[in-house]
This record gives C-alpha cells, structure tokens and sequence, in this order.
C-alpha cells in the first residue's frame, strides 16, 4: 500500500496568519501504482503541493495519508519518496555516474554494485558515454536527465516529479516522458508529477489534477478532462479551446451563433459557455458560422487558420493539406461533436 491520500491540506508559509494560503483545503488521492500530474498555471500551488508529499514542507492544516500511514508530521526520511526538484542540484564536484551512485552507497550498497546500477540507470535515461563527465560539462538537458536517473535509481515506493523535462528539446522530452511512464508502469511505482503542459499531462496520467490558486479545479482521467471540463478554466487549460458565450435553449440544444449543438449532458435553458477545441471546427460546413480567412500559417502536419466570424475571432487547426484557403477567403464553419463542451454557468 504506497498510496497517497490529502485530506483537506492547507498550507500557509511563514508565521503571520493573515497570508495568503498557497494551498487551500485540497483532497485527493494518488492511488497505489499510478501516475498522476498536477497541472496549472505558475503560481497555483503544484510545487507546495509535491514539497507536502515529500515531507519537505508540513501542512498547516489537514492531513496527509501514505500507505495507509498518518504521515503528516513526519519528515522526508520517514517517508519512502524520491523527488526530482524544479532545479535539479547535482553535486558539482561529483562526475555523472558517483550523482546517480550516491543515494545507492547513502543506502549501503558496495561501490562496484551502486556504479553498475547507476550506469544503467543513465542508459534508460539515454545518456551513455559521459559518466566521468563533471556536471559543469554537460548541457542542461544531459544534466537533466542525470538527474532523473538519479531519482529513478533508488527506486522508491513514490516518486515525485518536479517539472522534470522543461529543460529539453520537443523530440526528448516526449522520449523522456515515455520512458518516465514505462518505468512508472514496469515498477508499479506511485507518481505525482508536476507540469505547466498539458499536452505531457495527458499523455503520461492515470489522473490529472487541475490547480487554480490553490484549489482543485478538476480532477479526472485525462479523458475526462479533455472532453468533459466543468469550467471555463479547465477547459482554456486542457488545450487551446476558445470559450463562447452561448444560449441554452428550452429544447435542450445550445445556440452558438447559427449553429445549434445538441450538449452531451442535459444543460437548464439560460446562458452557457461553449468550449471549442481548435481541431473541432469544420471548414465550409453548409449553414454554418460564416466567416473570413484573416491569417493563415503552415506548420508541417497542418495548418493554422485565424478566421474573422460574426462571433469574433475564431482560431482554427486544419490537417486537410488538400484544400488551403488563402486569407480573404469566406467560407462557413460548423461544429462536430468532438472537441465541443458545453460549460454550464454557476448559479
Ligand atoms: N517559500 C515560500 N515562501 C513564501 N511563499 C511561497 C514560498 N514558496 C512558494 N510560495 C508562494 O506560494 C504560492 C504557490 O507556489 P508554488 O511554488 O507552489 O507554485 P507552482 O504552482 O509550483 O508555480 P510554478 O509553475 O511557477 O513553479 C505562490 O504564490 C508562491 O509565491
Ligand atoms: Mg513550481
């Protein structure tokens, strides 16, 4: 039992009770041998959150649950967790295999096991060939990944990660990250990760937490979240949708402009929001949102368009290479009924 349970967890830094909480009373939990991110804008509490787990910070009020275990006044080496932090200190006078090896020799092992360890510990990470290198002469994606392997190393019951692939290029990171979720899943080990990405959110989770200063604004499968947000926030966070002011009418269906969608889940009649993801929109759908070309941009697998429509602007993703438009072109969008959410409003 390595799972991770809050309890309504609080948590204020500094002595004066009049400051603001940086995490105000958010449950959750990880369950034993899955993945889960943190996702949320800079500032919203993920880091507080992932130090809490560790042990690094205590909560100023609730409580935290590990293995089934009140941990909540015990410190980071009564508590069987590894992070990877934000910043990733390597130790400066020691070269890349004695950084992965040290955890190992602090644990007892023989110097020859902790280095055959740590060395292939740096192959999963893809770094081969720089052991006796001083981290002062890698890059900062190759220290990076030393750094990874150093958490992953000690192969502990949880493993928390701090942002741990901002550093690397789009092509490693999404290696990395595969390699993050491999081990996770060979290993069975339990997970939060830290990220600002969603699209690394969804790629890697059992479950994501959605924070916004300092709540939880939603919590779910990445499937859940991706299709199904309950607010404007999480759906503006889980991908590039635009949000639209709508019209839910007596007969169920939703107004938006000329179109009329039919929401999956019943909304009363008023005003609602309408959640479009950019890959949504259909171009030259007969009856549809008339509209504009007004930018149009290649970028490889397909194209970004920016129309000019009776709703204002509408952003648009298309993969139909066949058909470019070129700006000044008029033509109607409509709507499937993926990548559209429908956001009731609160009372
Ligand atoms: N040691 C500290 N002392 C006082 N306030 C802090 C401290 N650390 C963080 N905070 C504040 O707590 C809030 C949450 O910070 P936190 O570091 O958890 O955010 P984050 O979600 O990790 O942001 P980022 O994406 O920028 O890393 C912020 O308002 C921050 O200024
Ligand atoms: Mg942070």
């Amino acid at each position: 039992m390595n799972g991770i349970e809050f309890h309504n967890v609080t948590k204020r830094y500094g002595t004066d009770a009049s400051a603001p909480l940086a995490v105000k009373g958010i449950s959750f939990e990880v369950p034993q041998g899955t993945l889960t991110t943190i996702l949320g804008p800079s500032g919203c509490g993920k880091t507080t959150t992932l130090r809490m787990i560790a042990g690094l910070e205590s909560p100023t009020g609730g409580k935290i649950v590990m293995g089934g275990r009140d941990v909540t006044t015990l410190g980071p080496a009564d508590r069987n967790v590894s992070m990877m932090f934000q910043s990733y200190a390597l130790f400066p006078h020691m070269n890349v295999v004695e950084n992965v090896a040290y955890g190992l020799r602090m644990g007892g092992a023989t110097k020859p096991e902790a280095t055959a360890r740590a060395s292939d510990a740096l192959k999963g990470v893809g770094l081969v060939g720089f052991n006796a290198r001083l981290p002062s002469e890698l890059s900062g994606g190759q220290q990076q990944r030393v750094a990874l392997a150093r958490a992953l190393v000690l192969e502990p019951a949880v493993l928390l990660f701090d942002e741990p692939l901002s550093n690397l290029d789009a092509r490693l990171r999404r290696e990395m990250r595969e390699e993050i979720r491999a081990i996770q899943q060979r290993l069975k080990l339990t997970v939060a990760y830290v990220t600002h990405d969603q699209s690394e959110a969804l790629a890697v989770s059992d479950q994501i937490i959605v924070m916004d200063h300092g709540v939880i604004a939603q919590r779910g499968t990445p499937e859940e979240l991706y299709s199904r947000p309950q607010s404007e926030f999480v759906a503006g966070f889980m991908g590039e949708a635009m949000v639209f002011p709508a019209h839910a009418q007596a007969d169920g269906r939703v107004a938006l402009g000329p179109l009329r969608l039919t929401p999956r889940h019943p909304v009363a009649a008023g005003p609602v929001k309408v959640a479009v993801r950019p890959e949504a929109w259909q171009i030259g759908a007969p009856g549809g949102l008339p509209a504009t070309l007004r930018k149009a941009a290649y970028l490889g697998g397909f194209y970004e368009y920016g129309f000019e429509t009776p709703l204002g602007p509408v952003f648009v993703v298309s993969s139909d290479l066949e058909r470019v438009l070129a700006p000044g072109a008029e033509t109607a969008l409509g709507l499937g009924r993926h990548g559209v959410s429908v956001v009731q409003q609160p009372a």
